[in-house]
């Protein structure tokens, strides 16, 4: 696809500016990834707890269920999904893999991604800092992408991996005030931190380059949240000097998102004031809509908390997925639910059960359904294909 903009360039490979963001549980699978990848954009496959998608390994995953039988069936769902998106981008741009830091198998996960042959890996949910030992022998082959929120945890990555003489192909900028799922600030009050408005970071982010001597490596900034609009990516590329836009939420909805058709009804048609923020269980706010699963939770957070108990026994799954869980670790400041069982039900589009992440922001075509084609198009152009014809 033509388009105005300079080409996001990730290992001497070209492609267009547009990132689909790693959503999970089962949001971005190979569907998605691949249909993003075919208009030569960065696809990716998010890594949690991808058994869903496989009605046989959730089946085996029933049967005296353990965690070391859950991770592996994970595995096994991650090496399935990327080998169907490589096999259906057509050569085309490229399919990374998003792990979460702060899921406990983080590391296997990576592991298992770079096996099979995974083109990156992007990392968020946790400061990234081991990343090189985990991609230890992968380096040719795989691009490492961290996600961060602010220059000064920017700085702290960058000296970290440049002592393991390794440097982030790209750096994925996710602002927390208008990204969707788990959000970089410490608390929900702090996503608003000026800290975190994009122009700054990226400022601030050129100082940093600068003092390493980076400034010549011109590793590519990509800015996460709330930029599924031609508007503000035009002053993102041209003014501002980012090099491309990560979009979660208008990927999540298209007719190739990899989850159920209530899913992406139920993200395209909340209002923005039922778009909140709350304490996820994995310690880190979150942003959410206020569905009736999660508006219960919030009318119950208190007394829940108040509850908090320190009990192997109420991870309830027994999968232990997360390496600290506010439920199974008795933490009162975060929160109190099973997060896995919860997003898997708004994956399978159970509406009243289930936890839908959602940005903060409008999307481009309100509450209609489109296509990966369509959306890029527009994301590109400000104005889709059909309304070109139609002008
Ligand atoms: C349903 C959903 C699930 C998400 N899950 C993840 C995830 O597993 N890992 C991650 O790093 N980011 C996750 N995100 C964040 C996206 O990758 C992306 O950075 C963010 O949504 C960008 O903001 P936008 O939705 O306003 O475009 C998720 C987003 C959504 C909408
Ligand atoms: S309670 Fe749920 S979210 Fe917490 S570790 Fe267990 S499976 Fe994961």
């Amino acid at each position: 696809m033509q388009h105005d903009f300079d080409s996001l360039i990730i290992r001497g490979k070209s492609l267009i500016p547009i990132v689909q963001g790693g959503m999970g549980v089962g949001v971005s699978a190979s569907k998605l990834s691949s249909a993003v990848a075919r208009e030569n954009g960065v696809g990716t496959i998010a890594s949690v707890d991808l058994r869903h998608l496989h009605e046989d390994l959730l089946a085996e995953s029933k049967i005296n269920p353990t965690e070391e039988k859950y991770c592996k069936l994970n595995h096994i769902a991650l090496d399935r999904e990327i080998q169907k998106a490589k096999a259906d981008t057509q050569g085309k741009g490229m399919i990374a893999v998003n792990v979460m830091k702060a899921v406990k198998d983080h590391q296997a996960l990576v592991r298992q991604a770079c096996e099979s042959g995974a083109d990156a890996i992007v990392m968020g949910a946790g400061l990234p800092l081991d990343l090189p030992e985990m991609t230890e022998g992968y380096h040719k082959d795989v691009a490492l992408l961290p996600i961060l929120s602010e220059s000064r945890g920017i700085n702290i990555v960058l000296k970290r991996w440049m002592k393991k003489g390794i440097l982030p192909d790209a750096i994925v900028v996710e602002h927390p005030a208008h990204a969707a799922g788990h959000l970089g600030a410490a608390t929900v009050d702090g996503v608003n931190d000026a800290k975190f408005e994009f122009k700054r970071v990226i400022e601030e982010t050129f100082e940093v380059f600068k003092k390493l001597g980076l400034e010549s490596e011109k590793i590519p900034l990509i800015l996460a949240g709330g930029m599924a609009n031609f508007e503000k990516i035009t002053t993102a590329l041209k003014e501002w000097g980012a090099s491309a836009v990560q979009i979660g939420t208008a990927f999540a909805v298209t007719q190739e998102g990899d989850a159920h058709l209530n899913f992406k009804k139920t993200l395209a048609g909340a209002p923005t004031e039922q778009v909140v923020e709350f304490m996820s269980v994995a310690g880190l706010p979150a942003r959410g809509i206020r569905t009736k699963f999660l508006d219960n939770y919030i009318k119950r957070e208190a007394k829940l908390q108040s509850n908090a108990k320190a009990d192997p026994r109420r991870c309830t799954q027994g999968i232990n997925c997360l390496s600290v869980c506010g439920l199974r670790d008795g933490l009162e400041k975060v929160g109190q639910f099973c997060i896995d069982i919860q997003l898997a039900a708004a994956w399978r589009g159970e509406v009243d059960k289930g936890l839908f992440f959602r940005g903060k922001d409008p999307l481009p075509f309100g509450d209609a359904i489109k296509s990966v084609r369509e959306t890029i198009d527009y994301l590109l152009h400000g104005y889709t294909m059909e309304q070109r014809k139609i002008g």
